[in-house]
């Protein structure tokens, strides 16, 4: 029986994973996934000796009440750190349960299977919890965002890694206690020394890659344990995880091992600090833009990581419902890479109620640009550049754009001509379709919409 409840509660992770595909169905797959994993709770509590049910409550009562304490509190551009942090949280449990196992079984006659998960557990574990906390301290800012590089570094990471791999083979073999502990402090000094040479922007691929490690650990430390929840519930994890890291890298044109090992953007560029950008441009005022609007009879709004910043969603939509009833077809194209993590723009504009027919992703997007009259970007600018499919030379040749410039027109909302995430100059801002809104994109579409109200 308790199988079989482990079996369904399996079934809720999957359709709630099913379900998170699509914004539609993202809020249910959520809940249908959270359900079962309570019910999986409750049936290891009713089918388990309890060693004591007032620690055990008093955990459930700290851990829910501190993440929905979090959850509430949390900015949405502060979701990022959120996430790693937890990632981090997931690395430590799995690692805590498998250093349980280490101290209630008797080594001496372990099995080796045990033994072996019960170390993948715990490196991997130990590993996702430094890293996730690096990864959560770069994106808050409380060290560099900018990539922590220091000679010989690879070489040490590489050594120290096999370090822990030869520790892990002595203490299974060898059945001596110590052997897991100090795998447990040198997967932890690993998974700082992997994560500082990573810049901040690119944190978000790391996070998911160490959530797939997560989900690792758990699968581990289900073995560990014999637990079938523990081991589907890690491995769809792991896989999900994995995924999502492997269609990150994908939509910018870039490899797992680019991402980790190369070094690759600062991240944490104050604005207006570049030289980029000297060439003329065209700018614009909001009542050039609302002109602009006012004479088109489609807009397409691009929203990217500046939006975000601005909190602009809010405005965007009132902009929007004043266009629509001015018989303006309005659509939002949305790059897979925006922003700074997994659906991030998705979340943005469901926070202000847009409908998600009028959403397009980059392959509906792209081929209505053409007859789209006006493209308004809004605080987007490496994921509409066009040197990533013209400039073989550009750092971000190859990563699929929103190819805008094929548009009517483009207005880009911004504050200065200061490159994005990649470094970059945009020979879109200097096209001669182009104009250009210097401004927050908050204040911009507020501004834009006054000013359409006059004419
Ligand atoms: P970016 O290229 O990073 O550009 C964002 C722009 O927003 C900046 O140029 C900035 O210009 C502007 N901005 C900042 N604050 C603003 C404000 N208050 N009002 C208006 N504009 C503001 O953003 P993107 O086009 O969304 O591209 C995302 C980048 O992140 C890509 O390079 C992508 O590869 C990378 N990345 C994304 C992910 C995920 S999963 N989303 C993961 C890893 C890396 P000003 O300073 O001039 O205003």
């Amino acid at each position: 029986m308790v199988e079989i409840l482990y079996l369904a509660a399996a079934v809720a992770f999957i359709v709630g994973l099913k379900q998170l595909g699509s914004p539609k169905t993202a809020r249910s797959g959520n809940l249908i996934a959270a359900a079962g994993m309570l019910a999986a709770i409750v049936i290891t509590l009713a089918s388990e000796d309890i060693v004591s049910w007032v620690t055990i409550v008093a955990g459930l009562a700290v851990g829910a009440g501190l993440g929905a304490w979090f959850a509430i509190r949390v900015q949405m551009t502060s979701m990022p750190q959120m996430v790693a942090a937890f990632n981090g949280f997931g690395g430590a449990a799995s690692a805590l349960v498998a250093a349980v196992a280490v101290v209630e079984a008797d080594l001496d006659t372990i099995a080796a299977e045990t033994s072996v998960s019960i170390l993948v557990s715990i490196l991997i574990g130990a590993i996702t919890f430094t890293g996730s906390f690096v990864a959560f301290a770069k994106l808050q800012g409380v060290m560099p965002g900018r990539p922590l590089l220091f000679p010989g570094q690879s070489l040490i990471n590489g050594l120290l890694m096999a370090g822990v791999i030869g520790v892990a083979i002595w203490g299974g073999v060898a059945g001596e206690a110590p052997g897991y502990w100090i795998v447990a402090g040198l997967a932890a000094i690993v998974g700082v020394l992997a994560a500082v040479p990573i810049g901040g922007a690119d944190m978000p691929v790391v996070i998911s890659l160490l959530n797939s490690f997560s989900g690792l650990a758990a699968a581990a430390a289900g073995f560990a344990i014999e637990s079938n929840a523990l081991i589907i519930g890690g491995a769809l994890v792991g896989a999900a995880g994995l995924i999502l890291t492997l269609q990150m890298t994908e939509a910018m044109n870039r490899s797992i091992g680019n991402v980790l090992f190369a070094g690759f953007g600062s991240g944490d560029e104050p604005a207006g600090a570049s030289t980029i950008g000297d060439r003329p441009v065209k700018s614009a005022t909001a009542d050039d833009v609302a002109i602009a609007l006012a004479y088109a009879s489609s807009v397409a709004f691009v929203p990217g990581y500046g939006l975000a910043v601005a909190q602009a969603q809010h405005a965007l939509r009132k902009l929007a419902d004043a266009l629509e009833d001015r018989g303006l077809s309005v659509s939002y194209a949305i790059h897979p890479v925006a922003g700074r993590m997994p659906g991030h723009m998705n979340v943005l504009l469901a926070e202000a109620d847009i409908p998600y027919e009028q959403l397009r992703d980059l392959e509906q997007a792209d081929p209505e640009m053409p007859q789209t009259d006006v493209v308004l970007v809004l605080g987007a600018n490496d994921v509409v550049n066009p040197s990533a499919r013209d400039d073989a030379g550009s750092s971000i040749y190859g990563m699929p754009i929103l190819n805008v410039d094929r548009a009517k027109q483009v207005i880009v909302v911004k504050r200065s001509l200061s490159p994005g995430f990649a470094g970059i100059d945009n020979p879109l801002f200097y096209d001669d379709k182009t104009l250009m809104y210097f401004a927050d994109a908050k204040a911009a579409l507020e501004d834009t919409l006054a000013a359409l109200k006059e004419l």
